[in-house]
């Protein structure tokens, strides 16, 4: 690939002005620091950052295959540098490892050199888990978005590897003898932030045996095989005082394979002690071999980091330790619940850290994510304990501890505090028994995805179309209004023969299906008014909304007293308690614990107002 000067005079000049190099959470006390920077003049982690954003805009001149191959040249150009600079006093300086698959030569145009070359320099000045942190999401962020997506390469921030790599240590991993695994090792986020312990542990035995054991103690599995050699030549900057003593390379830990096909440890002593790392993650569709092996832990949808965590118990020992950073979804989503069975069965958590922002953690990344300790086991299982850690600017971690929880049996929710607030509320949650159906009400979501129907939409009513009743219906304050205000929506449906499975014929209670953990509040309900049904006939749902209907003739409550009480700030909170994702599903709903249908009734008398329902709940969840 042979870049042209005026593309080279495309990456624009940038620069940065946050004080943190790993996280933008927004939370900085101190007013930003001013850095009018270029690259190379500057903080090494600015310089980093500043590169990253103009290498990013270099990489999106190209496309496909191309970029892959311009991210790879680019990363490479930074690791010269890298390498050269930090062996700069050394005598007898190593080579690069070598690559783990062929790489075409290619010449980048001059002022992406200078770049590449500034930041493998100022890499060469911070610590070898920073700086292989702020190379490797170089890689990535100049990576095809659905190369990087595919392949879940969202990479670990120094803070947090280290926090999962000391929580590794509470629950009881010892360095001096243990054997690592990290299944997904990326640009060697959690190889080099073990190499520290392992090294520190190892001062009663000669170097020459440290790093001869290393290889028999350390492994990486890697997909893609550059990011693999990133994790190799990260993971030897770690160990390198150690090999220059002996003048000796240090052994190859990183294998390139999928890991989902890797063959299970079989020998005794060949399973590992601790598995650790931040898997991928996504919905996947498995090869039928692999939907065989890992069916256990599977119901419905695979998703990557659920068939890992799957993985890493096959890879622990009994009595081992897995330390994951996994979206927080499995707690209570049901495609999880085969895992959940497993886990709670097999490899029970230690301690899970809720990282209480979504936004600015994982570079472009947005989930709501945890760090979780397990311990593989046989015997019986302690409550688990619960911290939530926020990420701040200045790229420190605060942690406030959040109590315990108790795990159900097989796969139901795990009900945890997700607030530092709520252990009181989980605690009460756990003793609720009781649930919608309890109430007289079913689940289920709106039938019409629109998309498929694009020519039965309509926008005046008119001869077989009925009011179509989409999410925006649903106010944020709970109420109903009939409008179809967002792009591509339109206000009537027309009906044809065999669409008797679309009309909703009776009032039930309508729940927005997607709502974020930074909305004030994550159920939003609204009573699809009967008057309005009655006018009309009948309605069609979408699908963005979920609808809670009547299954007997006679329900506990009204529909309106079911929207209101769903409405109210604390079924609000206990919904938080058990929901891990966006997703606001039937599931979660049918399992989210109420208060006795009766007490409710009593407490309301003839009272029906919002207000009321708020009161009345407020005291059900809370008295003891
Ligand atoms: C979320 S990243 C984590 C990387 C690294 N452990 C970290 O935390 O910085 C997941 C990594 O898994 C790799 N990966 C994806 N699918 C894989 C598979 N089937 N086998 C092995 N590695 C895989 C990706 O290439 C990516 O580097």
């Amino acid at each position: 690939m042979v870049q042209s000067e005026s593309a080279a005079n495309e990456i624009p000049a940038t620069f940065e002005n946050r004080m943190g190099a790993y996280f933008s959470v927004g939370t900085a006390k101190t007013p930003p620091l001013f850095a009018a920077a270029r690259v190379g003049t500057t903080a090494p982690q600015i310089t980093l950052r500043s590169g990253k954003r103009m290498a990013k805009a270099f990489a999106a001149s190209y496309e496909g295959a191309q970029r892959e191959s311009v991210a790879r040249c680019f990363t490479l150009a930074i690791i010269e540098s890298y390498w050269t600079q930090i062996q700069a006093g050394s005598q007898r300086p190593f080579p690069l490892p070598e690559f783990f698959a062929p790489e075409k030569s290619t010449t980048l145009p001059e002022r992406a050199s200078a770049i590449a070359h500034s930041m493998g320099r100022a890499a060469s000045i911070l610590e070898p888990l920073a700086a292989a942190y702020l190379v490797s999401v170089t890689y990535t962020a100049m990576l095809p978005d659905e190369t990087r997506s595919r392949l879940g390469a969202y990479y670990t921030p120094p803070p947090l590897a280290e926090r999962l790599v000391s929580m590794a240590t509470r629950a009881g991993v010892d360095w001096q003898t243990c054997r690592v695994l990290d299944p997904a090792c990326g640009g060697g986020a959690f190889l080099a932030a073990v190499a520290g312990p392992l090294a520190n542990t190892a001062t009663r035995i000669s170097p020459e045996k440290f790093i001869f054991e290393i290889a028999s103690r350390l492994t990486g599995f890697e997909i893609d095989p550059f990011a693999a050699w990133l994790s190799q030549v990260f993971l030897e900057a770690s160990l390198l005082p150690w090999c220059h003593r002996i003048n000796h390379r240090l052994p190859v830990v990183v294998q390139v394979c999928n890991s989902l096909e890797a063959q299970e440890p079989i020998e005794p002593g060949a399973h590992y002690d601790l598995v650790i790392g931040n898997p991928p993650y996504g919905r996947v569709s498995l090869k039928p071999h692999l939907r065989a092996r890992y069916s256990r832990s599977l119901y419905g949808h695979a998703n990557l980091y659920g068939v890992f965590t799957d993985l890493a118990v096959r890879f622990a020992r009994v009595g081992g330790v897995i330390a994951y950073v996994t979206p927080t979804s499995f707690l209570a989503g049901e495609y999880f619940k085969s895992l959940r069975s497993l886990l709670a069965g097999s490899a029970p958590p230690i301690n899970i850290d809720f990282i209480s922002v979504r936004k600015g953690v994982f570079d472009d990344a947005l989930q709501e994510t945890m760090l979780a300790t397990y311990r593989k086991t046989n015997a019986c299982r302690h409550s688990p304990t619960v911290h939530f850690v926020a990420p701040t600017d200045e790229d420190e971690l605060t942690v406030e501890h959040g109590g315990k929880f108790d795990l159900p049996e097989g796969g139901g929710l795990w009900l945890v505090p997700r607030r530092i607030e709520q252990p009181r509320l989980v605690e009460k949650l756990r003793k609720l028994p009781y649930r919608l159906s309890d109430y007289g009400y079913q689940v289920s979501t709106g039938p019409l995805v629109w998309n498929r129907h694009k020519d039965q939409l309509a926008e005046k009513p008119g001869k077989s179309k009925l009011p179509l009743i989409w999410a925006e219906a649903v106010t944020s304050d709970g109420h109903f209004q009939f409008r179809a205000d967002k792009k591509n929506h339109c206000p009537y449906f027309k009906i044809l023969a065999g669409d008797d499975w679309l009309i909703t014929r009776k009032p039930c209670v309508l729940v927005q299906r997607t709502t974020a953990k930074e909305q004030s509040r994550r159920l939003i309900a609204t009573e699809l008014p009967a008057v309005f049904v009655r006018r009309h006939g009948a309605v069609v749902i979408e699908n963005h909304l979920n609808m809670i209907r009547p299954s007997s003739e006679a329900p506990a409550v009204s529909a309106q007293i079911m929207a209101a009480v769903l409405n109210t700030s604390i079924v609000d909170r206990a919904f938080r308690c058990i929901s891990g994702s966006v997703a606001v599903s039937a599931y979660e709903l049918e399992n989210l614990p109420l208060p006795a249908p009766e007490e409710l009734k009593q407490l309301l008398g003839r009272a029906v107002s919002q207000t009321a329902v708020a009161k009345a709940c407020l005291r059900l969840y809370t008295e003891e």
